[in-house]
Order: structure tokens, then sequence, then C-alpha cells
């Protein structure tokens, strides 16, 4: 069985598209199959893969819903899927702004709402059809991101030092243990944090960054926060040309192929004791 990994933190610019994408490719590289999933109404992943659809993930997900029916378009994830282009193989399931309407959409059904990605995924066997799923999540706490943790079997949570507040953390494991309490579903399991656009020189992020490596070594036990992402020109590079570092073979870009590599090694290990 696949496993369902989402990119999450409830602020924006923290790399959450950056990482998703790029770690996507990575397992790829290692020679996984891997879908990723736009939820995000902004849809930058989707830019990323150049990805042009009339429908997106919120039509297949209103179809998936029965008392929908009125509401229901003729999008078929067949017909939505974008397949990668090259060797490395890596799927999207494109986002649009539709899904800024999710809550609404869904505010009158009687299937349990936090559940819709699930209960899509599982129609579609996703689950099986692939090593990996990477969902890159949008910028809240909302019903959306509920959504993915409902459907997740671990979180991997991009971070700045300078922001990510000791208050916003304990507010997403309050999050993760709400979602235990209601008893419906396992709670994700946090693979990774993974602090990023770091400036090592600024004294105060260095012990920011140290004090939340506490905070998180306390909280999910020790080796959960990947070596810092500092602020790289060659990421800014890439993304500008829709294109993952793989894709670029030059030294320049040595050191970020090889630490997205070491995040799918730190997806696999938690994989693999997982299984
Ligand atoms: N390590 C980095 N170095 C330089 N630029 C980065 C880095 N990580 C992300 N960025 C840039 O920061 C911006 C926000 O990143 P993004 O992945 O879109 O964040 P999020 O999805 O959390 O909103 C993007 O323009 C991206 O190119
Ligand atoms: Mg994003």
């Amino acid at each position: 069985m696949g496993k369902i990994i989402s990119f999450i933190n409830q602020k924006g610019g923290v790399g959450k598209t950056t990482m998703a994408f790029n770690s996507a490719f990575a397992l790829a590289q290692k020679g996984k199959k891997v879908l990723t999933i736009d939820l995000d109404p902004q849809a930058n992943l989707t830019l990323l893969f150049e990805a042009r659809n009339t429908y997106n993930l919120h039509h297949l997900l209103v179809n998936s819903i029965k008392e929908l029916k009125m509401i229901h378009v003729p999008a078929m994830l067949s017909e939505i899927l974008h397949y990668s282009k090259g060797n490395a193989v890596v799927d999207l399931i494109p986002g649009g702004q539709e899904l800024s309407g999710f809550d609404l959409t869904v505010a009158s059904i009687n299937a349990p709402r936090q559940l819709v990605l699930k209960k899509f995924l599982e129609i579609n066997d996703l689950k099986n059809r692939y090593d990996y799923i990477i969902i890159d999540c949008p910028p809240t706490l909302g019903l959306l991101v509920i959504n993915a943790l409902c459907a997740s079997d671990g979180v991997i949570i991009p971070f700045k030092a300078d922001d990510f507040s000791a208050k916003g953390l304990d507010h997403f494991y309050q999050v993760l243990e709400d979602i235990a309490d209601m008893g419906i579903v396992a709670a994700p399991e946090v693979v990774l944090h993974v602090p990023n656009l770091v400036d090592l020189r600024r004294k105060q992020e260095n012990d920011d960054l140290t004090k939340i490596i506490e905070k998180v070594d306390n909280a999910v036990g020790e080796g959960k926060v990947f070596s810092p992402f500092l602020n790289k020109a060659g990421l800014v590079k890439s993304l500008s040309g829709r294109k993952s570092v793989f894709e670029f073979k030059t030294n320049e870009f040595l050191d970020l192929r090889e630490k997205f590599m070491g995040i799918a090694d730190k997806i696999e290990e938690w994989a693999n004791v997982r299984q």
C-alpha cells in the first residue's frame, strides 16, 4: 500500500509547494511511483506542472459526493490526471481556484465533511496505484487541510525559523490531537519538520531554531527536524523554469539535489518502519 504525505503549514511562503514538488521528484528518482495532489486554490503546484485542465480536484471531489448530484460535472479522473513528461514519473491531480468554495459546497451534506478527500482516494484505489501520494496544502487549517490530515499517513512541515512561532507549532500539534480525539481516523504521524529559508548568520534565527528543535524533540521524539535549507538562488531559478532541481545536472545544483534526496531517504525510512 502506498503512503500519503501532506506538506503542511498554516503559513504561506514557507516552502510547502517547493518542497512537495522537489521531494516528489526525489522519490521518483529512487524509482517510486508518485502522485501529487494540489489542494491549494492558488494552484501553484499545478502551475509548476504547467497543467491546464478545465476541471480539477474540486470537481472530482464534488462528483464523489452522491448528495451533490445536482452540481456534478462531466469530469473524470482519467481525463484530469496530468502525467509527467520525461523518465521520472510524477503525476498530478491539478488544483484550481474553485477549491476556495469547497467549505461552502459541502456545508449541507450529511456525509462526514472532513473525510471527502479520503473517500475519494479510496474510491479510486489511488493508494494501491502509487507508492507515494504527496499533497500540497493551502496555508490554512481550514476544512480542506483537515481533509488532507484525515487522509494522510504522515505530514512534513516546512517552516521558517523566524516566524513559525512556538505557538503555531503547539496549535498544529493540537489539531493532530483533535483529529485523534474524533476517533474516526488515526491522526497522521510527523515524518519531518524542514527549516527553510534559514539565515544562519543571524543569531536570533539560530536561537529560534534551537528552541524549535527542542520543542519538536519533546513533542514527537528526536531526529524529526531536517538540516536547514538556506536561501538558495538555484531553487528560485529552477522553479521559475518550472523544473525540479533534478533536471539540472550542474554542480551548482548538487547540494540541492542531495538535500531533496535526503528528504526522500527520510520518507522511505519512515514508510519502511510503518509497513
Ligand atoms: N530555500 C529557498 N531559497 C530560496 N527561495 C525559496 C526557498 N524556498 C522557497 N523559496 C521561494 O519562496 C517562495 C515561497 O515558497 P512556496 O514553496 O511557494 O511556499 P508555500 O507553498 O509554503 O506558500 C517561492 O517563491 C519560492 O521560490
Ligand atoms: Mg504553496
